[in-house]
């Protein structure tokens, strides 16, 4: 014990380390009792980070980024048992630090601690935001399956209707034309290099800052911040009823870091890492592709909407939720910080996390792949149980009509419905549909005779919303 304590006065001497360790370790927070809990959420996306650093080097020294060999380096790695677990770990560590830095956010935002003087921690804070859902999505690459493949597709696509610098955008981000082995190598280097660098300089800068600030205090309605007289009363507050961060705080933050490490490798351990997805090869059409569980909402609301909303969505969207989240801490950089008073925090965090779970639940159903699982139509749907409208009915499932389409409830919703389709299409708009295909339909001109094709029709023909009785002769 001695000998160890002795190494470190050397060392100390020589660096002077305990000075830049030691204010992190010791510098005063303000008591916050009630709300204490709510402030370990920093720390633990912080070790989360870590945990992804450790595995990730890990994995990176059994993979190799080739187009060739990445899918079957990942195989053996998963493989192997600590592979196995190591996989696991990165997997739900990823998710751990997703989960932790958005709540970290939300409790950020609920408590106004981006106002004066701590704005440069919000901002630094959304840049390492950004930098952990860049890290997320060059990561789905790297496992090089069709998820990964077609995830990288969308986003080029979706830069690619930026405004002006669309397609270099879309041509930098694939390194080509599409994706292959320039596009590994470049998510790979961002991946494992280029983001992981950023986020460890910009989480020093975001530490310094909570140092040189302070922590927020708990907002309380009768303290609004006013920034003339701010910095004095927090130091005095600190002053007064300031408690060092090491111990008297941080026993929370080691706690709860614990329970998330915890968790992370019991996970990896039980549940495992996902199964490889096929591997990429543009001649499968059967896969259901599927991003992961934290861009199911997204992915839902692409495969949703009406066409000319797109680039609002695509472009758009972020561009202004990205604006806001720069924005916020300059336009309310003082005044109330309790979220009693900013009733509207609460209304909007409540819509961001509806709208992610809502279609995050959308998402898993996968709208944008046909249902292959879709039963027969039962004959309360279709009405009769034999001739050309029940034959038809038939047809309409035998030839994977009904993975995409739907009728009154049963089948896909990749296409449109067409529960009601003898009331909005003629005959001929349906003939000519099925014999030229369309966008996401697949032509059926070669597929089908024309005995197949009248009872198609007749099927079709009577969707309609109020059923109609069948003719007398239709049971021949
Ligand atoms: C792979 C999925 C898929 C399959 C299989 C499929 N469709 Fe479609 N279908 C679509 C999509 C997507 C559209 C919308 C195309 C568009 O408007 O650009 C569509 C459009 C249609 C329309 C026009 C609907 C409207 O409201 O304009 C009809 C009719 C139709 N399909 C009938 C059929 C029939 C009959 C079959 C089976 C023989 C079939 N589809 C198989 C995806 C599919």
């Amino acid at each position: 014990m001695r000998m160890l304590k002795q190494a470190w006065l050397w060392f100390d001497d020589l660096t002077g380390v305990s000075k830049i360790l030691g204010p992190l370790l010791d510098h005063p927070v303000p008591k916050a009792r009630k709300s204490a809990w709510f402030y370990v959420l920093g720390s633990a996306t912080l070790i989360a980070f870590l945990i992804q650093v450790v595995t990730g080097i890990a994995l990176a020294s059994g993979y190799v980024p080739s187009s060739g060999q990445a899918y079957s380096t990942l195989q053996f790695i998963s493989g192997a048992p600590i592979g196995r677990i190591v996989r696991g770990i990165h997997y739900f560590g990823a998710s751990a630090m997703i989960i932790l830095i958005g709540l970290h956010t939300i409790r950020v935002y609920l408590m106004a601690s981006y106002k004066y003087p701590r704005q440069m921690n919000w901002l630094s804070g959304v840049a390492l935001l950004l930098l952990t859902l860049a890290m997320v999505f060059t990561g789905q690459l790297l496992r090089w399956d069709q998820t990964g493949f077609w995830s990288v597709l969308i986003a080029a696509e979706q830069a690619g209707r930026v405004p002006l610098i669309g397609n270099w955008l879309g041509h930098f981000i694939l390194a080509g034309d599409t994706v292959g082995g320039a596009t590994l190598s470049r998510f790979f280097v961002a991946h494992v290099f280029l983001f992981p660098g950023l986020i460890f300089l910009i989480v020093g800068f975001h530490l310094y800052l909570v140092v040189h600030n302070g922590i927020s205090e708990p907002p309380s309605v009768d303290r609004p911040v006013d920034p003339k007289t701010y910095r004095p009363w927090f130091h005095a507050l600190l002053a007064r009823e300031g408690e060092p961060f090491w111990p008297d705080a941080a026993w929370r933050d080691v706690v709860f870091g614990f329970l998330v490490v915890l968790t992370v490798v019991g996970l990896a351990i039980v549940v495992g890492p996902p199964m490889l997805g096929k591997p990429p090869d543009p001649s499968i059409i059967e896969a259901t592709p599927r991003p992961e569980w934290y861009f199911f909402w997204y992915y839902a609301i692409l495969s949703l909407i009406p066409k000319w909303s797109e680039a609002l969505v695509m472009v758009w969207g972020p561009a202004i939720f990205g604006a806001a989240l720069i924005l916020l801490p300059f336009v309310a950089r003082k005044g109330q910080r309790s979220p009693l008073r900013r009733p509207w925090s609460f209304v909007i965090v409540a819509a961001i996390l509806f709208m992610i779970a809502y279609y995050g639940e959308v998402g898993k159903i996968a709208p944008w792949s046909p249902r292959m699982e879709a039963p027969p139509l039962p004959v309360q749907v279709v009405g009769v149980t034999s001739g050309p409208i029940a034959d038809g009915a038939r047809v309409f499932h035998d030839k994977g009509c009904e993975y995409c389409h739907k009728v009154s409830g049963y089948g896909g919703i990749r296409g449109p419905d067409l529960t009601y389709a003898g009331d909005t299409l003629t005959p001929a708009q349906i003939t000519t549909r099925i014999y030229s295909g369309a966008e996401n339909m697949p032509s059926y001109r070669n597929n089908m005779t024309s005995d197949q094709l009248s009872a198609l029709l007749a099927f079709l023909r009577s969707r309609h919303r109020q059923p109609i009785e069948p003719p007398p002769d239709s049971g021949q």
